[in-house]
């Protein structure tokens, strides 16, 4: 009855549906591209540190420290780094912000899917570019005169990578369209444009430390830029909330910064899981999109998408499905454990073998 009260606005949207969080005993979660390892030990130590007083006051509003820890991790000065409660957050002030303009916001068709969410909430008037065949993104497939452009790179949700070249295309190419790079999952063999912020000020780059850093829980995500760009954030993060990351999100998150050599070391493990992953796969006969992720997007070359992912689902593993054209029949798979790496191969090969047995015996029968 009471949605008589809701804005047209309201009545319009269309919201995101993230990944489930289901709490289920001995359950192999591969939906929501969560690293299978725990974040640095420094992490936990920064959070017990937490005293009374630091609770019962405000935290930083400019979250300085943290922004000086990102800052010095990536040869920048504070005032380019932004930092906010997830990259969700500091997406939806972008688009706000900085990609709300009477020319285009230009992204693939097949992306992450919250950003048209973004668009229709902030009346963003976008296009979005079919990626080709093998789910490739071409610079020169976007137009020069549009306002701005945003991928994510590796693209989500197919892990495909565009080389430091080929962004650089995307730059020299107009130089009056501000390129958005989301490196949601760049540390897992990708080159971060973070190389070209010294150059080219039509460059916003986003990261997050929920894949890489192993900090999903703890909701913070940054964007570095030109001090003007970041300006710009600041402007609609003060305009929305002055205190988008707590105390703990920020002592923790800096402590992360503070042990590069665990940081290190958990994406070395994702990346090695990953190739051992592909090729499991590819020899169970699934196509695998060649992925700089921590993630894979595959399809079975027998077996429907659908089929594979409720099948998985009833064995206690979760990935993620699309029931979109083109992709219907893929499945994304986060990287886990070497452990449950195994469990997933040993599930697909005896799901794969139960369904094709079926396949064959319903043939068997025909005359
Ligand atoms: C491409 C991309 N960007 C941004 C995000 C948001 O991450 P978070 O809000 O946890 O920082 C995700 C999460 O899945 C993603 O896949």
């Amino acid at each position: 009855m009471s949605r008589r009260f809701w804005s047209e606005l309201t009545r319009q949207l269309e919201p995101y549906t993230p990944g489930e969080q289901p709490r289920v005993a001995n359950l192999l979660k591969l939906n929501t591209n969560e690293s299978p390892y725990p974040p640095a030990a420094g992490v936990l130590e920064a959070i017990k540190g937490i005293g009374e007083d630091d609770l019962r006051r405000y935290p930083d509003p400019t979250a300085m420290a943290l922004r000086e820890a990102i800052a010095s991790h990536h040869g920048l000065k504070a005032n380019q780094v932004f930092v906010g409660n997830g990259s969700d957050e500091v997406l939806a002030h972008i688009f706000a912000g900085l990609l709300k303009h009477p020319r285009e916001l230009l992204f693939p068709d097949l992306t992450y899917s919250f950003y048209p969410v973004w668009c229709q909430l902030q009346g963003v008037r976008y296009r979005q570019i079919p990626l080709r065949e093998d789910f490739r993104i071409e610079p020169t497939d976007y137009p020069a005169d549009a306002a701005a452009v945003i991928i994510p790179n590796p693209n989500a949700p197919t892990g495909r990578l565009l080389s430091l070249e080929e962004l650089r295309q995307f730059l020299d190419g107009a130089k009056d369209r501000l390129l958005v790079v989301d490196e949601a999952y760049i540390d897992f063999g990708g080159q971060s444009a973070t190389a070209f912020l010294g150059t080219y000020d039509n460059l916003l780059i986003v990261q997050t430390l929920s894949k890489s850093r192993a900090l999903a829980g703890l909701r913070v995500g940054l964007a570095l830029g030109s001090v003007e760009l970041i300006e710009a954030l600041e402007r609609v993060k003060d305009s929305f909330n002055s205190y988008p990351l707590d105390v703990v999100a920020q002592r923790a998150a800096q402590a992360s910064y503070q042990d590069p050599a665990w940081f290190q070391s958990c994406c070395e493990r994702v990346v090695e899981s990953r190739e051992w992953l592909a090729d499991q796969l590819q020899a169970l006969g699934f196509d695998v999109v060649p992925s700089a992720a921590n993630f894979l997007f595959v399809r079975h070359g027998e077996m429907a998408g659908q089929v594979l992912f409720q099948a998985l689902r009833e064995e206690g593993i979760i990935v993620r499905r699309w029931d979109k054209p083109r992709i219907e029949d893929y499945l994304r798979i986060s990287v886990g454990t070497p452990s449950g790496c195994e469990r997933l191969v040993d599930t697909l090969g005896s799901i794969l073998s139960t369904l094709g047995d079926h396949a064959h015996s319903r043939r068997g029968s025909m005359p």
